[in-house]
C-alpha cells in the first residue's frame, strides 16, 4: 500500500511514531476512500499506547504551520496542517451496554480496535513504522469486499448493530453512497434490530438520510430501508406512499416507487441537497388526500397543499434546518403541479406572470423539479410533456424578459395607499394593494409606477367607500 501514502505528512507521522516506539496506523473510513480514490481530507491515526502523546510529538514536528486540540475526557487529540484533519486515538476495546450507544471503553490492541468497528471496508489498517511502512492489515477481508462492492459487519452483524444501531443507517448509506451490496446476513441482523434504531438521535438520523439523498441513485438507499423495515421508523410519512390500491379494477401508482424515481431523476441534474428533498417530498401529501370516486377514480386533490403543510412538521421531527432551506422545499412542493397544469392548457400570459410571481427566483428549479416528475412508461406521453416543458420554459423567459415579474414588489407599498387616502393600517389598504398586484399580473396595467398610481386613484375610492 506504500504508493498510497505519497503524501509527506505519512512519512512524518512515521518518523515520529519511531521516534516513540508506538505501533501506529492510518485506519478506517480514510483507508477505505484512499483505495477507491475518493479524495479525503479527514485522517484516522490509532496508535497502541496514547493517541495524546503520538499527536503532542507530531504537532511539535510539524512546528507552527499546524494547530494541536487535545481532547481529555476522550483520550484523543487532534492536529490540523493546511487543509488536513488528523485524528490520535489509542488502540480502544469497547464493550456496549444493551440501553445504550455509550460504550465501557478500555485500551486494547490494534485487532481489539479492528473488531470494534462497523464494516469490513472501514476496518482495514495500513501501518505507518518504518519497518512495516504501508502493509495493510486486513483480518476480515476488507480489500476484497472493496473490490467486490460489499458491506459487511466485521463480527456477528447482530452484535456490531446491537451494539450501535446508528450502523444500521450507516450500512445502508454507504451501499447508496458506494454502490455496494449489502450482504444477506448484515440485510437480515438490520429487519431484526431495527426497532432498536429509536436509541439514535433524530439529528444523527437525519444526517444520513442526508447522505442517502446526496448519494448518486438515492433510491438504492431508501428501497433497503424500506426493505429492512427502518424505514417505518425513520421516516413514516414516506412509508405510507408505499402501495397501490385496486378499487373495483381501478388502481393507481404506487406513490413511493414514483417519488423515488423523481429523486433518481433529479439527481442527474442536480447536487443540491435541498431540491432533491423536494423532489423526495413531493407528493407526500397523497395519502392523506387520496379518495375514491366511482366517476373519477382515484383523486389526489390539494395534495400539493397538504404536502407543503407536511413540509415543516417532517423538517422539525427530523432537527433539520427551520429556516430558508425548509422554506423553499415547501415552495417548491405547493407549486410543483403548477407548470405541469399550464403545459396541458393553451397557456396564458397571466397565468405565467402568476408562476413567476409566485416562484421568484426558484422557478429554474420548479421547473427541474416538474420535468423529473415526468415517470411516464409511455415514451409518447414522455415526449408530450418534455415538448410541452419547452413551450413553458421559452414562454416564461420571454414573459420575464418583457414585465420583469420575478421578484417583483408591487410599485405602490401600504404606507403610499394610507398616506394618500389617510387610512389608518386596515384591511382596505392591503385589498387595494393586492388588486395593483392583480391587475399587474394579468396585464391590465404595465408593471410601472405611473400606471400602477392611476390604477390605485381609480379603484381605491370605491374599496374605501365600501365601508
Ligand atoms: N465507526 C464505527 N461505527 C460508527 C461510526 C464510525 O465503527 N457508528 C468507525 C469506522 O471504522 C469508520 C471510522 O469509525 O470508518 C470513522 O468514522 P467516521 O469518520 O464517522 O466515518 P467514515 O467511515 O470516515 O465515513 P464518513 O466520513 O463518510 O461518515
Amino acid at each position: 500500500m506504500k504508493d498510497f501514502l505519497q503524501d509527506k505528512i505519512f512519512a512524518q507521522l512515521s518518523e515520529t511514531a519511531d521516534e516513540l516506539n508506538l505501533p501506529c496506523y492510518v485506519v478506517g473510513g480514510y483507508v477505505r476512500d484512499l483505495i477507491l480514490r475518493r479524495p479525503s481530507k479527514d485522517i484516522d491515526i490509532v496508535v497502541v499506547g496514547s493517541g495524546i502523546t503520538m499527536a503532542q510529538a507530531f504537532a511539535r514536528k510539524l512546528g507552527k504551520g499546524s494547530k494541536l486540540s487535545v481532547f481529555k475526557n476522550f483520550g484523543t487529540a487532534q492536529v490540523k496542517s493546511g487543509d488536513l484533519e488528523i485524528e490520535f486515538v489509542g488502540a480502544r476495546k469497547e464493550s456496549y451496554r444493551r440501553d445504550s450507544r455509550k460504550p465501557i471503553v478500555e485500551d486494547g490492541s490494534l485487532e481489539d480496535d479492528q473488531n470494534r468497528r462497523d464494516f469490513t471496508i472501514n476496518a482495514l489498517a495500513i501501518c505507518l513504522n518504518k519497518e512495516k511502512f504501508g502493509d495493510l492489515i486486513d483480518p476480515f477481508g476488507g480489500l476484497s469486499d472493496l473490490e467486490n462492492l460489499i458491506i459487511r459487519t466485521p463480527l456477528d452483524p447482530d452484535i456490531t448493530f446491537s451494539d450501535d444501531p446508528l450502523r444500521m443507517m450507516r450500512g445502508i448509506r454507504f451501499a447508496s453512497q458506494l454502490g455496494f451490496f449489502l450482504e444477506t446476513r448484515s440485510f437480515e441482523a438490520i429487519e431484526r434490530n431495527r426497532e432498536r434504531i429509536s436509541i439514535i438521535s433524530r439529528e444523527r438520523i437525519a444526517e444520513e438520510l442526508n447522505k442517502i439523498i446526496l448519494s448518486p441513485r438515492p433510491s438504492v438507499g431508501f428501497v433497503l430501508l424500506e426493505k429492512t423495515g427502518l424505514l417505518e421508523f425513520v421516516f413514516p410519512e414516506l412509508a405510507a406512499l408505499k402501495g397501490a390500491e385496486n378499487r373495483e379494477g381501478i388502481g393507481h401508482k404506487d406513490n413511493f416507487m414514483h417519488s423515488l424515481t423523481v429523486l433518481d431523476n433529479i439527481s442527474r441534474e442536480t447536487d443540491n441537497l435541498w431540491l432533491r428533498w423536494a423532489a423526495l417530498l413531493h407528493d407526500i401529501g397523497k395519502p392523506r388526500s387520496k379518495r375514491f370516486d366511482k366517476r373519477l377514480g382515484w383523486t389526489f386533490h390539494g395534495h400539493e397543499l397538504v404536502g407543503a403543510r407536511m413540509t415543516p412538521e417532517i423538517f422539525r421531527k427530523m432537527k433539520l434546518p427551520g429556516n430558508e432551506k425548509m422554506k423553499y422545499v415547501q415552495k417548491l412542493v405547493s407549486l410543483h403541479m403548477r407548470p405541469m397544469i399550464l403545459s396541458e392548457e393553451e397557456v396564458t400570459d397571466s397565468a405565467l406572470r402568476r408562476l413567476l410571481f409566485d416562484a421568484g427566483d426558484h422557478i429554474d428549479d420548479l421547473m427541474t423539479l416538474c420535468e423529473a416528475d415526468i415517470t411516464s412508461k409511455n415514451p409518447e406521453k414522455v415526449k408530450r410533456y418534455r415538448e410541452n416543458f419547452k413551450i413553458v420554459r421559452k414562454k416564461l423567459k420571454e414573459i420575464e424578459e418583457k414585465d420583469r415579474i420575478r421578484n417583483f414588489q408591487p410599485p405602490i407599498g401600504g404606507a403610499e395607499i394610507m398616506d394618500t387616502f389617510n387610512l389608518p393600517a386596515c384591511a382596505q389598504v392591503g385589498e387595494i394593494k393586492t388588486r395593483i398586484k392583480d391587475a399587474i399580473l394579468d396585464g391590465i396595467i404595465p408593471n410601472e409606477y405611473e400606471a400602477a398610481r392611476n390604477y390605485m386613484m381609480l379603484i381605491a375610492p370605491k374599496i374605501i367607500s365600501k365601508d
